[in-house]
């Protein structure tokens, strides 16, 4: 019988490369730059250099491919250069489809570094079938797309997504960070790359940065590891250590900061001071039931409108248990400005469609009790 999740979050799959020499229970942090030589030619370990290789980062990778289901992840040193290396497969000439609701890092990577090389990107609503259909070209060759969208939360149907990119010979890669593997795998609907900002709910203390990229295609894995060795930013034997230790507990910590955020953005639909919760948990969601039919549920991150932008920005302010800081997933509740902290980049147009202005928060419901979270947006909106 295969290992359930929770399993596998604190012992990985069966499958796992390594065993420490020595038995260890909680896997070493093996804090080298290189490793010896028996011979010319043979390194007798299976290690050479850590920026290629590293048993710490190693063992994390396995644990992070197991979640998703997969044969391959690949370690980096943040979310961004995961994603980076992604879009490295890609050059002049290339076109990109990417879901047009998206961290605002990756429209600066786009804008920087993608579009530089010559790749021409498209953002389109890819929660709508018809225009995903309609923005493919003949050298279309990945489609990149978050389901639930940071931050509207918008939802897309992964296994039609999927469908429409393999019938353009196109690759499916979903950012699958705000659900963790604990709620959806995209690989099992179909996708071809899973990414994942590690420093989010999968390390999930707000202690360290990473990434992660899942697939089971070998010859492509060989591809993106050799560029990870090329480019440089491999995960560090000590971050590895730290998103392994931080995975041992995802599948309650997901758990719990769900049941936290549904009973949060309960008691803010009907608040007098907030204009809309986004939120996947709610009913009243567009995409309620299509993320329902693809995952398991809904997670813990709440945008919502404010009535006023002065209402948002007393929120930020007044709140006491909550940090105002960007980020999300950890065990501490955050809450975030989208239009100033993680969405500077999103072309003026584009957030006006999408509703990222001066009122919208989001937040990121953590492991306090929920009647202290409770009081501290009550009175942060009513203060
Ligand atoms: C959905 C999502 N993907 C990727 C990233 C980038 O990850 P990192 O900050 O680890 O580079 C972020 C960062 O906030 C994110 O929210």
């Amino acid at each position: 019988m295969s290992r359930a999740f929770e399993t596998r979050c604190i012992h990985g799959g069966e499958e796992s490369r390594l065993k420490d020499a020595f038995r260890a229970v909680s896997f070493p942090i093996y804090q080298t730059a290189t490793f010896s030589h028996t011979e010319t030619g043979h390194n007798g370990s299976g290690f050479d250099y850590t920026r290629e290789s590293n048993p710490t980062r190693t063992h994390t990778e396995d644990v992070v491919a197991s979640l998703e289901g997969a044969r391959h992840a690949i370690g980096f040193s943040s979310g961004m250069a995961a994603i980076s290396c992604f879009f490295d497969l890609f050059g002049r000439g290339d076109h990109i489809i990417c879901s047009e609701d998206l961290y605002g890092g990756v429209f600066r990577l786009n804008r920087l570094v993608t579009e530089k090389k010559g790749v021409s990107v498209s953002y389109v609503d890819t929660s709508d079938l018809q225009e995903l259909r309609a923005s493919f070209r003949p050298e279309t060759r990945a489609v990149y797309l978050e389901t639930p969208t940071n931050p509207m939360m918008h939802i897309t149907d992964l296994h039609m997504a999927a469908k429409l990119a393999h019938e353009h010979g196109a690759l499916l890669a979903v950012d699958n960070t705000f659900l963790s593997p604990y709620f959806q795998n995209p690989l099992a609907l179909g996708s071809d790359i899973v990414i994942h900002s590690a420093s989010k709910f999968l390390s999930g203390h707000n202690d360290t940065v990473a990434g992660f990229i899942c697939l089971n295609d070998d010859i492509l894995s060989e591809e993106l590891r050799l560029l990870a060795k090329t480019t440089g930013a491999s995960l560090s034997p000590f971050d590895s250590f730290l998103v392994e230790r931080g995975i041992k507990t995802l599948a309650v910590r997901m758990q719990k900061q769900q049941e936290n955020a549904v009973a949060l953005a309960e008691l803010l639909s009907g608040h007098s001071k907030v204009r809309e919760v986004c939120y996947t948990g709610l009913r009243t969601h567009r995409g309620y039931a299509l993320n329902l039919s693809q995952s398991k549920g809904f997670g813990s991150m709440i945008s919502l409108h404010t009535d006023t932008a002065e209402t948002a920005l007393r929120v930020l302010h007044k709140v006491r248990l909550f940090t105002f800081a960007e980020s999300l997933g950890g065990t501490e509740s955050l809450v975030t400005y989208p239009l100033i902290q993680t969405h500077p980049d999103v072309p003026q147009q584009l957030k006006d469609k999408l509703g990222i202005d001066g009122t919208l928060l989001r937040m990121s419901v953590g492991l306090e009790n929920i009647d202290d979270l409770t009081a501290d947006i009550l009175q942060a909106l009513e203060g």
